[in-house]
């Protein structure tokens, strides 16, 4: 059978999972994909999937004939050799990595020398080598990661780089999983395993050390009557800098930058080395959440009996995904103050109705705004850029907008009749109106 063709195993049906499973579809290969839900299974068996990710149901429904979905271990060691361990990795109470479910995972496959396990779930550095020991003649390959929720399909489809790391005597394993992706074009980084495993941990913590360094110098810019969004484009022009990962706002959320961090933090610190610089990024971003309920007070005095309306749950946009969002922070905090929340996601709503049982969800802006004292833009969703902001205006009880994510016009909002602040941005345009 042709590299190309090559049956590809997935194990383990989240987000990440589904993503290299349709995509590995996309290009070609038979691919089972084994879940021990079973009704996650069957629903995807039906061709209907949970999870919301731009252009995913599209794959999915296009290559059909060439997924399969099952529950059965044995039916997927029988289908595929190269096995993409999908699982999660949650943090346990001491905020390391759980590897029970890549534990259980292991127990359940053949070390007969025929299967390679492929490692894309996110893992301490050292995972793949204990594995190894445990489990000699299972062939290990590492290869992390590096796909946004959001743009996941595009991502896979272009990769930067594609890491794939593996120890003497698994290059054979290595080059098959080279094989798979080397369609797509991306630099392929052949490396060590322990390597791999690090150059994913430490590609989040860095990009979350660029936002949290953001968010700091957007601090000092309100001090200093700076616009962090100039000095953003004036530092990112520098290569050695680049212009992404530089956008100031409310913080960094989702599933992987506040797990990945605090796993870093104490895969160092179980080896005893006290990582000061992550411990200050993670620290910088909690504060950040919390920075926008100072903000309002300094207009509204106390929150105490006052409307909020937030703009956005989601932790980015074009997800629906609420995890570690920024929305939860604040919608307790406003809480917490006395204030009543209202909300509005596009699509997150769902999602945030079991985990902000007090908060009034909204079918529109619109409705979430009707009567506010202040709105936060807490997900830069494309929708609030559209919106009839004059009508807004005069919708609300007081027209005042923080914008967490320095998404929309300063002017046109104060056109409109807005108190506008953003994060970051001169005092002129926070008091112009
Ligand atoms: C992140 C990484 O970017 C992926 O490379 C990685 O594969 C993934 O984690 C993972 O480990 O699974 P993701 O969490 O989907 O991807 O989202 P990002 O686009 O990185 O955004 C994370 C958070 O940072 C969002 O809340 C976003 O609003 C915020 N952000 C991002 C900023 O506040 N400023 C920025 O300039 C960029």
């Amino acid at each position: 059978m042709s590299a190309e063709k090559q049956p590809v195993g997935v194990i383990g049906v989240g987000w990440v999972g589904l993503v290299t499973a349709a995509c590995f579809a996309e290009l070609g290969h038979p691919v089972t994909a084994r879940d021990i839900l079973p009704e996650k299974v069957e629903s995807l068996s039906r061709g209907e999937t949970t999870i919301h990710e731009p252009g995913l149901d599209e794959l999915l429904a296009r290559n059909a004939e060439r997924l399969t979905f099952t529950t059965d271990m044995e039916e997927l060691l029988d289908a595929a050799r190269l096995l993409f361990v999908c699982v999660d990795t949650p943090p346990t109470v001491s905020g390391d990595a759980d590897l029970s479910r890549v534990r259980s995972v292991v127990e359940e496959l053949r070390a007969d020398g025929d299967h390679a396990l492929v490692m894309k779930s996110t893992v301490p550095a050292g995972t793949g080598n204990s594995i190894r020991r445990d489990m000699p003649g299972l062939s290990y390959v590492s290869c992390p990661e590096f796909l946004k929720e959001g743009t996941a399909v595009k991502d896979f489809m272009n990769p930067d780089r594609v890491v794939i790391g593996a120890d003497p005597g698994e290059e054979g394993a290595a080059d098959a999983v080279a094989a798979l992706y080397e369609p797509l074009g991306g630099e392929i980084v052949r490396t060590d395993v322990a390597s791999a495993e690090m150059i994913k941990l430490a590609s989040n913590a860095f990009l979350a050390t660029k936002i949290s360094f953001i968010n700091e110098i957007a601090n000092v810019c309100e001090e200093v009557d700076a616009d962090v969004g100039e000095v953003a484009r004036g530092m990112g022009l520098d290569e050695r800098i680049g212009p992404k990962f530089l956008k100031a706002g409310v913080g960094w959320g989702g599933s992987c930058f506040g797990k990945d961090t605090i796993a870093l933090k104490k895969l160092a610190g179980n080896s005893g080395y006290h990582f000061q610089l992550l411990s200050a990024v993670i620290d910088v971003n909690e504060l950040q959440k919390r920075r926008v309920v100072q903000k309002l007070k300094r207009y509204l005095g106390s929150l105490a009996g006052s409307k909020v309306a937030l703009l956005g749950l989601a932790f980015k946009p074009d997800t629906d995904d609420m995890r570690d969002a920024a929305s939860l922070v604040l919608a307790a905090r406003l809480e917490g103050e006395g204030a009543k929340v209202a909300a509005y996601d596009p699509i997150a709503a769902e999602r945030a109705r079991g985990l902000m049982p007090t908060v009034e969800l909204a079918t529109s802006a619109l409705e979430a705004l009707d009567g506010a004292d202040a709105a936060v833009l807490v997900t830069e969703w494309p929708e609030f850029a559209e919106l009839d902001w004059s009508e807004a205006a005069s919708q609300m009880a007081r027209p005042l907008l923080i914008d967490g994510r320095n998404f929309l016009d300063a002017r046109s909002l104060m056109a409109a009749g807005f108190e506008y602040e953003g994060i970051g941005v001169p005092t002129a345009v926070r008091q112009e109106a």
